[in-house]
């Protein structure tokens, strides 16, 4: 069986040379005679692969000494709720301002709401299906605001923010975690910025919170598995870290170094994401819901003119090698994911499928 184009919008493809250093290193890693698994996460040898980690992320993304790297666990889902926890200091008497630009943002706003803080919509685009991003003149901001909470990428609807919304001196709060690494970000633009890993970083399992040192501390009363100066007083080693899941991190980091960092990941994505747009917009038979401004270079949606030919599409595809292509369950249609690690032949081969298909079945 042969590896197959993997569009899936997470966990999600990994690069191949990742996955091929890791099969080599799984049950020795160098000379310490085992598996990164068994290993302290204390010992020394760990403490080399995690710190390397932190450094390369660094690096990539430009982050300055001015913020804490923190790796830890239970997704970006539970960052909806750290957030309000950590950036609050009297919840009952302040207010936090979302952007609802699709599924993610809204059950972001929920946890938000549960913090019994006043969370309010600063622009929504709900009422056009979240087929495009507000404009920063459309932001009704609340200069009080604790923080201004906004989606970067929204992997469901397959859009994307191409500027960084001006907030003032409230601090801007984003859910990267389906486009962080894919191009350049200002970091110092940000308060807080998170990430679950299984798109663009690597597998489930690990979370990058990437946080304004003088945003920590706000509170005394947080468990402290919640707490975010804990994680950062303890570099990410305040209990046992996901240790494989950060060397694999580890690892794709590297890679990504390799192919030039975010700057050349970047103009490669404006490639694959802009051939395949194109594919879909010169079709009749293919549409893409979402509005050209603010189309997603990491989540490519998609609908057949006749739905009802969605299964066979689905079924032919996979037979060609391409899969995971349906789009999320509450939305339909189809979605191609193609993160870094998704090969420009990938995105050729779908092309090509497409066209394929169309004259067939269109
Ligand atoms: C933009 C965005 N935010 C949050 C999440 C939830 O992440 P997790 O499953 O790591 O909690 C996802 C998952 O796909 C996502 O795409």
């Amino acid at each position: 069986m042969e590896r197959v184009y993997n569009f899936s919008a997470g966990p999600a493809v990994l690069p191949l040379p990742v996955l091929e250093q890791a099969r080599d290193e799984m049950v020795m890693f160098g000379d310490s005679g085992m598996s990164v698994m068994e290993m302290s996460h204390r010992s020394k040898v760990y403490m080399a692969i995690i710190a390397k980690a932190e450094s390369l992320l660094r690096s990539l993304l430009g982050i300055p000494d001015s913020y804490a790297v923190l790796l830890l666990q239970g997704g970006a889902s539970l960052q909806f709720s750290m957030i309000p926890m950590n950036l609050l200091t009297q919840p009952e008497q302040q207010s936090v301002d979302y952007v609802l630009t699709g599924s993610w943002a809204e059950k972001a706003l929920a946890e938000a709401k549960k913090q019994r803080v006043d969370a309010r919509v600063a622009a929504t685009t709900k009422g056009v299906n979240y087929a495009r991003i507000p404009t920063q003149a459309e932001l009704v901001l609340n200069p009080q605001a604790a923080y201004l909470h906004i989606t970067s990428n929204n992997t469901i609807f397959g859009t994307e923010y191409y500027y960084t919304p001006e907030s003032g001196e409230v601090p801007l709060v984003a859910d990267i975690s389906s486009n962080v690494l894919s191009r350049p970000m200002e970091i110092s633009r940000y308060g807080l910025l998170y990430a679950g890993a299984q798109k663009n970083l690597g597998p489930s399992g690990v979370t990058v919170v990437i946080v304004r040192r003088d945003l920590l501390g706000r509170r005394s009363d947080l468990p402290q598995m919640l707490d975010y100066k804990v994680h950062a007083d303890n570099d990410s080693m305040f209990n046992t870290p996901p240790t494989y899941a950060i060397y694999i991190l580890g690892l794709v980091l590297q890679w990504t170094q390799e192919q030039g960092g975010v700057a050349a990941m970047e103009q490669r994505n404006i490639r694959k994401a802009a051939k395949l747009y194109a594919a879909i917009d010169n079709s009749s038979f293919y549409h893409c819901p979402t509005e050209k401004v603010s189309r997603s270079r990491m989540n490519v949606p998609f609908t057949l003119a006749d739905a009802s030919k969605d299964a066979l599409f689905l079924a032919e595809a996979k037979k060609v090698g391409l899969v995971t292509l349906a789009g999320h369950r509450s939305v339909g249609g189809m979605r191609a994911s193609i993160y870094n690690a998704m090969p420009e032949e990938g995105v050729d081969a779908l092309i090509s499928f497409m066209a394929d298909f169309e004259r067939m079945h269109g």
